[in-house]
């Protein structure tokens, strides 16, 4: 049913062209690392405001989580505002609202503007469930803090049953949301950017940082950045130690496969039931829909048998809309933080010229255009009303907040002491072609890997982050920290961070 390897329909549109590692080293304004949605929305703004600018990023532009999103564009974030108004009060969360919504108009406008080709349109996003009669009750509490927050939406449940080929209980509508088509997206603000005289490198991933007046970065390549102003867009921030973001957020996977099919409701719909699923379509120059359905999340490096993730999506998908062959299947990682609200400005207290844009849940396309707006107010010291919502140093925690941190820690503690104890009987012998194990190699632990070619691959098996075991994401051929959510290809190169240093090699 599935291509061998996962691959995302959006990735499709990239050129082959790789723009060239930094090979020398360079002084500038302002450097932004990571150059997914935040990091190269962030380079435009800057370099639209007159501003020397250096983008660099570890792998590809727009292979990160920008390049393996469902591309919804909104301000309905599940179920949230129930609980933003509840934990950080009425006025903030309709900030919260309002920040995602100016970032919808904002992008509408900039596609515009810069006549980028993006298949942007605007759908209504639906929120559903099917049976769980507490679900339809939070689902009738979202809907009044819709009321008390001034959100064009409201219920409807009649408008999703006409829609849906399959019969919910409750429905709720936010109105105007946007998709769109991220790499082809980032490819205008790209071009516009090195039209400013922006300049991008790809294959660097910046290894380390010097906090000082310049920052000085040092990358892979050998060669270093100083700069006035970093902006960390990778993600997860890779210098998390500064602020401890690694104790502050919890790491999901999600999954997502999609089929051509003939027909496919308009609109932009997610169950809010267990296993949730998200769904959408892209019109295709054919006539026909390339429709997505995602979802089946799971905390990073706690499932090893991921490709079941991929099949139950793809049953849900033939089932209900007559999907067939799915062309694609992607997954992507998700950060989400203690209060549900991203961490955004300055990194912390005294590194004022140093910026993050973290813990987007599973939001990024909007909250990304907020973080790279506001951060960019902040460089250019402009007045930006988020601001106080989205302080990454934001101190004032809830109990409930203390909770999960301390769940968050405890879980690590656990998988770090249960990866060092469990015994391991399989051999390198015992690995099939295309499987992932720990093994048992000269006695020690080893993370080993058996390619289709039959080419055994021998990592370590401590995340260099921060030790935990790491363990095998069989669909996806990676090594994944259960951790912090690290994870390394299956020679040890790591694929996303925190980690930056890969595992290392064994003989
Ligand atoms: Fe933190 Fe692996 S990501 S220990």
């Amino acid at each position: 049913m599935l291509r061998d390897f996962p691959t995302s329909f959006w990735r499709d549109a990239a050129s082959d062209e790789t723009v060239r590692p930094l090979d020398h080293d360079v002084t500038t304004e302002v450097v932004v690392v990571g150059a997914g949605i935040v990091g190269v929305q962030t380079a435009l703004q800057l370099a639209e405001r007159g501003k020397q600018v250096v983008l660099v990023e570890a792998a590809r532009f727009a292979t990160g989580t920008t390049g393996y999103t469902t591309a919804k564009v909104s301000a309905q974030h599940g179920i949230v505002y129930t609980e933003l108004v509840k934990s950080i009060g009425e006025a903030k969360a309709r900030l919260y609202y309002e920040a995602n919504m100016e970032a919808l108009r904002f992008l509408e406008k900039q596609v515009e503007t810069l006549n980028i080709d993006c298949d942007l349109e605007r759908q209504y996003a639906y929120l559903y469930t099917l049976s769980s009669s507490s679900s339809a009750t939070l689902l009738e509490e979202e809907e009044a803090a819709y009321h008390q927050l001034g959100i064009d939406g409201g219920d409807a449940t009649s408008e999703v049953n006409r829609l849906l080929p399959y019969a919910v209980k409750k429905a709720t509508v936010m109105r105007d949301q946007l998709q769109f088509h991220p790499v082809k997206y980032l490819q205008g603000l790209m071009k516009r950017f090195r039209e400013l005289g922006g300049t991008l490198h790809e294959m660097t991933r910046v290894t380390g940082i010097e906090y000082g007046t310049p920052n000085r970065l040092e990358t892979n390549t050998g060669h270093a950045i100083e700069a006035q102003d970093v902006v960390v867009a990778t993600h997860f921030p890779f210098n998390d130690f500064k602020g401890l973001y690694f104790a502050k957020m919890e790491v999901e996977r999600s999954y997502v496969v999609s089929a051509e099919v003939d027909e496919f409701p308009e609109g932009m719909f997610i169950s809010v039931d267990k296993p949730s699923r998200s769904i959408r379509h892209v019109k295709l120059e054919n006539g026909k829909k390339m429709a997505m359905f995602g979802g089946e999340n799971h905390v990073t490096g706690h499932k090893q048998e991921t490709v079941a993730c991929y099949e139950a999506l793809g049953e849900f998908g033939m089932r209900h809309f007559g999907a067939e062959t799915f062309s694609y299947h992607w997954s992507a990682q998700d950060l989400i933080t203690l209060d549900k609200v991203p961490y955004i400005g300055r990194m912390t207290a005294d590194t004022p010229h140093v910026y993050v844009a973290t813990g987007f849940s599973k939001w990024g396309m909007s909250q990304g255009i907020v973080a790279a707006c506001l951060i960019t107010d902040l460089i250019t010291k402009r007045q930006n009303r988020y601001e106080e919502l989205y302080d990454p140093t934001r101190s004032k925690w809830k109990l409930a907040d203390a909770a999960r941190f301390m769940k968050t820690n405890a879980d690590v503690a656990k998988e770090f002491v249960k990866g060092k104890l469990k015994p391991s009987h399989k051999q390198v012998g015992d690995l099939g072609l295309d499987e992932g194990a720990i093994v048992n190699h000269d006695g020690e632990h080893v993370a080993a890997y058996r390619d289709p070619d039959g080419n055994v691959s021998m990592v370590g098996t401590a995340c260099t982050h921060m030790g935990c075991t790491v363990s095998w994401n069989e669909a996806e051929r990676s090594w994944d920290c259960p951790c912090h959510g690290s994870r390394f290809k299956p020679n040890g190169e790591v694929i996303e961070g925190p980690a930056v240093k890969p595992l290392s090699r064994k003989k």
